[in-house]
């Protein structure tokens, strides 16, 4: 079938696509067509089961148009609500907040979260259902602006930019019974305020370190591995690391959930909204640096009548 693209997903995890380097996917070749999740729509259909009109969720990058034999393709229902939310709170980041929070960081009612983050695609919503299930949650992100959301609309506790000069100390303030779950988008700055104030039994779903991303060498410094491997052992932290595409298999459990939590304004989702594909790469970089709001997706193109 020939797809077109509707909406197109621009995610952190394309920065590693870039380098020449060992990871748990594959480079994009020099000349190939960058990876992304899009919304499409058919406009052509030799393929059984798919007609022109139908809209669907597919992995066909960051082109116009696509040839697709239904090989990792989904039906989207039109009526279910935006079209784009299949790329975010519905979609991939939705799901890898779902997962990391509840299976790895297994938060309990009254524990302390912290998360990174927190105003973006995966953080706005660790944080929404960690107050779902009781916790205090301490949201963590680059502007007053983003704390605001993060707080008065997102119903997160308390909100600290980590730009400012005594971020360490305000967590800390901000966090008097320590951390019991630390959700890591991010690393960096924010690790090293989280790491003294975890607790024991802490848990710590790994799941991204934007900011490494850009970096091309290990930092200078002092070997700081030691001080980690302390606190891992003595307060008996649980790290782990986790690619989202290991858990599909329960995709349908989530779906189900987050719906729910959409349609009875548990959950509520913000979108940073790109226009034409030729604003996605300043629209990328741009994500790299903090200057999405939200869920960064680029509107491609308008439905057929
Ligand atoms: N493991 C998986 O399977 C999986 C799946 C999806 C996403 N992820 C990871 O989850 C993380 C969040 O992804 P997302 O899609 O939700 O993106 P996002 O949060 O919507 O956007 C990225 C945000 O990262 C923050 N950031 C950038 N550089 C930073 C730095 N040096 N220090 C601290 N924060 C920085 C910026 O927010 P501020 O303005 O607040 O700094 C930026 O808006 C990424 O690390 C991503 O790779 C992992």
């Amino acid at each position: 079938m020939l797809l077109k693209t509707l909406y197109l997903s621009l995610d952190p995890y394309m920065r590693g696509r870039m380098n020449d380097a060992a990871s748990y996917a594959e480079p994009v070749a020099i000349g190939g067509v960058m990876t992304a999740g899009t919304v499409c729509e058919v406009i052509d259909s030799n393929l059984e089961g798919y007609s022109v009109g139908d809209v669907v969720l597919a992995g066909s990058g960051w082109q116009d148009y696509a040839l697709s034999d239904g090989e990792a393709v989904r039906k989207l229902d039109p009526s279910a609500g935006p079209l784009s939310y299949a790329l975010g709170v519905l979609g991939m980041p939705g799901f890898t907040a779902y997962t990391g929070l509840l299976q790895i960081g297994q938060p309990k009612a009254g524990e302390t979260v912290v998360v990174a983050a927190a105003s973006g695609a995966v953080g706005s919503v660790v944080g929404q259902i960690a107050k779902l299930k009781g916790c205090r949650v301490v949201g963590v992100a680059g502007s007053s602006e983003k704390c605001a959301y993060v707080t008065d609309d997102l119903g997160f506790d308390t909100c600290l930019n980590y730009k400012d000069a005594d971020f360490a100390a305000r967590l800390a303030s901000a966090c008097p019974d320590g951390i019991d779950v630390y959700f890591e988008n991010v690393g960096g700055a924010v690790f090293q305020a989280v790491l003294p104030l975890l607790n024991v039994w802490a848990r710590v779903p790994l799941c991204g370190l934007i900011a490494h991303y850009n970096a091309t060498s290990l930092p200078d410094g002092p070997d700081k591995a030691p001080l980690l491997m302390r606190n891992l052992l003595t307060k008996r932290i649980t790290i782990r690391g986790f690619i989202i595409f290991d858990h599909y298999a329960d995709f349908p459990v989530f779906f189900e959930e987050m719906s729910g939590w959409l349609r009875d304004g548990s959950v509520r989702y913000r979108e940073d909204m790109v226009e034409s594909l030729v604003a996605a790469p300043e629209a990328f970089m741009g994500m790299l640096e903090g200057r999405n709001f939200g869920k960064l997706v680029v509107k491609v193109a308008e439905r057929s009548d």
